[in-house]
């Protein structure tokens, strides 16, 4: 329960994806934990997603899903589209999860996208969910008092509660509050798409919908939407500049003071060593040595590494993309292999960065390992049975993967950018800097910054009192959403009083 003593609000939360439904990367983490979290403080909470029916059919552990027996119905661009809602509760939790099903927008293989890149439809399928998001709300007389957005795909949900339900019964004191978890992914389309999103076209203007001569819709989103948060602190001002705010800085730095970066938590109880199911061998601060060195041997044996205990290895959990620094690792790679460690990758994403990391593994099988697939089970060994993990992002608004890593004593490298700058403290090699430090952060994005990195990292290894240090310290961290959870509500809270202040002004 929360530490503070909070009104319970009702909260909607939508986003594209959340575990342990669906998940492409860690907003389905965020997605799934903040709702989790939220209830867990006696909040009221509805989170709304899409159903990709296929993807969720097969796979072992769901909570049931039931049919509510409600339909709906989108007018989009003169086509009648029907939907349906089905219903679960979240594990663990008060909380309820919708599930929007169109079967022509969502039975797809992938939530957003195949070989071939995006799918040629997807403003129209997002543009549908977010309409379908407060149309559930007042078809199921939900009366939310924060909907709360999370990313492009739900961008247009704030605009829409400031025009067609602006008057509308239930929303009358709803709040929304758009969360930014990657600036790179802004849902820009052709300007026609403005016909899709129920919106009167006077709003396709810089200030509002449009940047750069496209519908946008996350920008949609943050210049609707009466609070904003990002994922990390750092990442908050970085996006507040040319360099990190991909085109809509200016808008940001408008809106600056509506703007909180709150760091991202993790889930605590799917991310805990001591019990986690998928791995060979659990293990805690106080004893991590024998169950994390039969997590290596399993993980080597798995992989078909060579078998070596004294051997580093080092891990990379992530989306192929050009964000992750992948770049770096593959300029890097032949001086990391005569430094005698051990890789193992698991990924998908990009071909390039695929084929790249296929053939190392292929050319140094003893030394590389690449999976190219969302495997879970091997996310969490790897976590687990590697001794270091790797993230040289080019940007990162928070990253989940190194907050995972310290909790299962895996010392990460990373660079110094939005949430891993304000998540990894760094080993400085003073007595001092080992009393607080977690791992070994980078600030140049170039080869000759990460390679010294990792060279510290290594010499770190060779000394197992510093080594253990790091670990505990990064083990003993506080990772959990409580904190997180108590900043949104004040966000919400913050949302809550322009609404009124607002409808005040209104009346006068
Ligand atoms: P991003 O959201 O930018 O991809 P994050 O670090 O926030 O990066 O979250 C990524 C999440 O997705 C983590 O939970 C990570 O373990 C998971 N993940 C990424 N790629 C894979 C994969 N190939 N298999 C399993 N899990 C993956
Ligand atoms: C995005 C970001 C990542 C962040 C995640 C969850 O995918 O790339 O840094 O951790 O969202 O907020």
């Amino acid at each position: 329960m929360s530490s503070v003593a909070v009104k319970p609000l009702r909260i909607v939360l939508a986003a594209s994806e959340a575990v342990p439904f669906f998940k492409t990367g860690g907003l389905a983490d965020v997605a799934g934990a903040l709702t989790k979290a939220l209830a867990d403080c006696g909040h009221e909470v509805t989170l709304i997603i899409p159903d990709y029916t296929p993807l969720r059919q097969n796979k072992a552990g769901l909570p049931a899903v039931h049919d509510t027996g409600l339909q709906f119905t989108i007018d989009m661009n003169g086509r009648s589209v029907t939907g349906e809602v089905n219903w679960a509760r979240y594990p663990q939790s008060t909380a309820t999860v919708l599930l929007v099903r169109q079967a022509a927008y969502f039975d797809r293989g992938q939530p957003y996208g195949d070989a071939g890149g995006g799918y040629a439809d997807n403003s129209e399928r997002f543009c549908f969910f977010s309409r379908a998001v407060p149309e559930i709300c007042r078809l199921m007389v939900l009366r939310p008092d924060v909907l709360h957005c999370n990313d492009w795909q739900t961008g247009l949900i704030p605009a829409l509660l400031n025009s067609r339900y602006a008057q509308i019964a239930g929303f009358e004191q709803t709040a929304s509050v758009m969360t930014i978890h990657n600036m790179a992914y802004q849902g820009a389309f052709w300007k026609m798409d403005m016909l899709l999103t129920g919106m009167h076209w006077g709003f396709y203007n810089p200030s509002h919908m449009e940047a750069w001569g496209s519908l946008n819709l996350l920008k949609t989103g943050l210049a609707f939407a009466d609070q904003l948060t990002t994922v990390s602190p750092t990442y908050a001002r970085e996006i507040c500049t040319p360099e990190g705010g991909c085109g809509l800085d200016g808008l940001l730095r408008w809106r600056q003071s509506a703007l909180t970066g709150i760091l991202n938590g993790i889930d605590i109880d799917v991310w805990n060593p001591a019990t986690d199911p998928l791995l060979p061998a659990p293990f805690s601060a106080d004893n991590w040595q024998t169950g994390k060195a039969r997590c290596k041997a399993h993980l080597q044996q798995r992989l078909g590494l060579a078998s070596s205990p004294r051997t580093p290895l080092i891990g990379m959990v992530s989306r192929l993309v050009d964000q992750k620094g992948l770049d770096l690792i593959a300029g890097c790679a032949s001086a990391l292999l005569h430094r005698r460690v051990q890789l193992a990758f698991l990924g998908t994403g990009d071909a390039r960065y695929e084929s790249l990391l296929r053939d190392l593994a292929k050319r140094h099988p003893e030394q590389v390992s690449a999976v190219i697939g969302f495997d879970e089970s091997l996310a969490h060994q790897i976590e687990a049975g590697a001794d270091l993990f790797l993230m040289p992002s080019q940007f990162e608004p928070c990253g989940l993967n190194q907050m995972y890593s310290q909790r299962y004593g895996t010392i990460p490298i990373v660079r110094q950018v939005g949430g891993l700058a304000d998540s990894v403290s760094h080993y400085d090699g003073t007595p001092a800097g080992l009393e607080t430090a977690t791992g070994f952060v980078f600030a140049d994005y170039s080869m000759a910054g990460f390679s010294t990195a990792v060279e510290q990292a290594l010499s770190a290894w060779q000394d197992a009192a510093v080594w253990n240090r790091l670990v505990r310290n990064g083990m003993h961290r506080d990772w959990s959403w409580q904190q997180s959870a108590d900043r949104y509500v004040a966000v919400y809270h913050e949302a809550l009083a322009k609404v009124a202040s607002r409808k005040a002004e209104n009346r006068l």
